[in-house]
């Protein structure tokens, strides 16, 4: 019997879309070096990166990181025996997802000291050392390939397993729900619906809030 599951709770999905959005956001308007615009995007996506780092302890079970960052025998097993349905992140998912939040992390937070030498300056930059700022400058340029290669390889991931798999992942991520039982010979690994209520989402709106104050008095005073 099918039975529809909750696998993304509201605030994730809000999460995924709003920060894809905020990353590519920021990659489009470095190109058309509209830097003021740039900046905007960055801190968004800081401070979306923080919220995800957060809900990845607080948040609905699908979402945490306990529950898809595999130990290197669940990975073995994966790469494997790929005939075991994960409802959440799989394995190699896993290592994507941790890959974009670290990478990206890094590159917004170097931004904040960067400063072009011509009209911007990051606002953290007027603290610290030169040699800090053009230390912040250099992995703030290196770094931006890992997110072009992360954002590129996530792409192609979803339109891989779209495509070659036909393994709809997209849908779950727009409205949260995944069928379970379609195909029996497939077995499903651990079926816990995501909570998705008033509450759980009420408490994503407080964390966000509470960072976006923070971020504004003590990064962009
Ligand atoms: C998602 C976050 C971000 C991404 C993906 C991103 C990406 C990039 C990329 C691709 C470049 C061009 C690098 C090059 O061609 O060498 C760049 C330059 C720059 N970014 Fe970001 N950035 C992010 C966040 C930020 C933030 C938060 C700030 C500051 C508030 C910032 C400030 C700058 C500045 C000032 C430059 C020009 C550096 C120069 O010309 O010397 N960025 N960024
Ligand atoms: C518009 C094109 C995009 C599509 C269609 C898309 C689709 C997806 C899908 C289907 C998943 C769930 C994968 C799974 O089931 O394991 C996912 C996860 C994720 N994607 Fe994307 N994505 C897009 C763009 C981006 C961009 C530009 C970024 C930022 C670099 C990004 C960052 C992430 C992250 C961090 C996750 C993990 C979500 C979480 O657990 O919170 N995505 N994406």
């Amino acid at each position: 019997m099918l039975k529809k599951i909750r696998i993304w709770d509201l605030p994730t999905r809000l999460f995924h879309w709003l920060f894809a959005f905020a990353v590519l956001g920021a990659i489009i308007t470095d190109l058309l070096e509209e830097i003021e615009w740039h900046s905007y995007c960055g801190y968004t996506a800081l401070v979306l990166v923080i919220f995800r780092i957060i809900w990845g302890f607080v948040g609905p079970y699908n979402a945490r990181f306990s529950s898809f960052i595999p130990s290197f025998k669940e990975l073995k097993q994966f790469l494997k025996d790929h005939q075991v349905q994960h409802l959440g992140h799989n394995p190699l998912g896993a290592f994507s997802v941790i890959g974009i939040l670290l990478i990206v992390l890094v590159q917004a937070s170097a931004g904040l000291f960067t400063d072009d030498d011509v009209s911007f300056q990051g606002p953290l930059a007027q603290y610290v050392s030169e040699d800090i700022v053009k230390l912040m400058n250099w992995i703030h340029e290196t770094n931006h390939w890992l997110v072009y290669g992360i954002v590129l390889l996530h792409l192609g991931a979803i339109f891989y397993y779209q495509r070659v798999k036909k393994e709809n992942l997209i849908g779950p991520m727009i409205h949260g729900d995944k069928d379970v039982g379609a195909d029996k010979t497939i077995p499903v690994l651990e079926t816990v619906t995501s909570k998705d209520d008033a509450k759980i989402r009420g408490l994503a709106v407080v964390i966000v809030i509470v960072l976006a104050v923070l971020f504004r008095y003590y990064v962009l005073k």
